[in-house]
């Protein structure tokens, strides 16, 4: 990693552009010549994608942001007494900076000194974001790491002078198979120390026709965040993808507790990629898995824990329990 920024209050590590466009290229390219044809969801946020995240959010059908936020709003106030008077807030995932400003405000309200560190591959977002937040708090300091949330928290643990609050919200655990969301929160558990604690945002298994309606709304903005993988695998790979020939489709599978999100071919066809030498074939009716929403009940929740090396040290809910904020301990 290296230093793309630094100034007064601020530092911004990361990994180069042409890095991140060479590991873009490969993954395309394996995920796209195995069957069932599947693309990584981290791919889904370059600039647009971000954009489009945000507008997502701010959707009448798309309850996960406007219910976790009440969640941190109600009880941000207890999760200051976990500290003493300095620490560092370590966020996965950032986006935008809405419910960054709900933690900090609320730290900051307890006397802390804090110093953020948001971990986002979507620089662009990262930077804006960080530039909006320094304005605000003249007393904050900011050490930001455009990079995959593993290699970004590696780097901060190195980097880090205090106890961590590290949080992973918006529901992103949702987007790592069961396995893989145990053996994440493990690998964080491994970095953490006794007074570090874990903030994690998910989403609770409720109605199919609920989460079908929140992942394909009524405006195709989903759609449209989902399709500029296509775009962007046209623009930086050379792709030739019409996207009106591939269908979204966002259907939960009630067993498994998973919204699958495809990109389904309405037509038999051949789609060249130049940038990667690859030409993608796609039968009539197959679709590309483009991103996975899993849905944890309570038990879930405290199993992941469980078997992840953590305890549940606060779990807060909304009134008609759909969505969940769990703080957790190392054990
Ligand atoms: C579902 S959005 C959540 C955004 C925000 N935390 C919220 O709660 O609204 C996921 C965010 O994580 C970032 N992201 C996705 N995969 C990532 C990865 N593997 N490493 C680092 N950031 C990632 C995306 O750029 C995006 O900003």
């Amino acid at each position: 990693m290296h230093t793309l920024r630094e100034r007064n209050r601020f530092k911004l590590i990361g990994v180069r552009a042409e890095e991140q466009r060479a590991s873009f290229g490969e993954d395309v390219a394996q995920g796209l010549s195995r069957t069932p044809k599947r693309l990584s969801y981290r791919f889904l946020y370059d600039a647009e994608g971000s954009r489009l995240f945000e507008a997502i959010c701010a959707l009448p059908e798309y309850y996960p942001t406007r219910v976790e936020t009440g969640i941190l709003r109600g009880h941000v106030d207890a999760l200051g007494t976990s500290f003493g008077s300095a620490l560092w807030f370590v966020e996965l995932g950032s986006g935008s900076d809405r419910k960054a400003r709900i933690l900090i405000e609320g730290l900051l309200r307890r006397g802390k000194d804090v110093c953020y560190a948001p971990i986002d591959i979507s620089r662009h977002a990262l930077e804006k974001n960080c530039e909006a937040l320094l304005e605000t708090y003249p007393g904050l300091r900011i050490h930001a790491v455009a990079a995959d949330y593993l290699e970004g928290l590696r780097h901060l643990k190195s980097e880090s002078d205090g106890p961590m609050l590290v949080a992973w919200l918006g529901s992103s655990i949702g987007n790592l198979e069961r396995d893989d969301a145990v053996a994440f929160v493990a690998q964080v558990r491994r970095w953490m120390n006794p007074t570090d604690r874990f903030l994690v945002g998910i989403d609770l298994r409720k109605d199919a026709a609920i989460l079908e309606r929140a992942y394909r709304d009524s405006q195709g903005v989903t759609e449209r965040f989902i399709k500029n993988v296509l775009t962007r695998i046209n623009r930086e790979l050379g792709g030739h993808f019409d996207l009106e020939s591939m269908e979204y489709e966002a259907p939960y599978d009630g067993e498994a507790g998973r919204v699958d999100m495809l990109l389904t071919s309405k037509r038999r066809q051949d789609v060249p990629i130049d940038g990667l030498s690859l030409v993608v074939h796609l039968d009539r009716g197959e679709s590309i898995h483009a991103e996975s929403s899993y849905k944890y009940s309570r038990e879930e929740i405290a199993a992941l824990g469980r078997q992840a090396g953590m305890k549940l040290e606060a779990q807060w809910m909304d009134v008609s329990g759909w969505f969940s904020v769990n703080l957790f301990a190392p054990t």
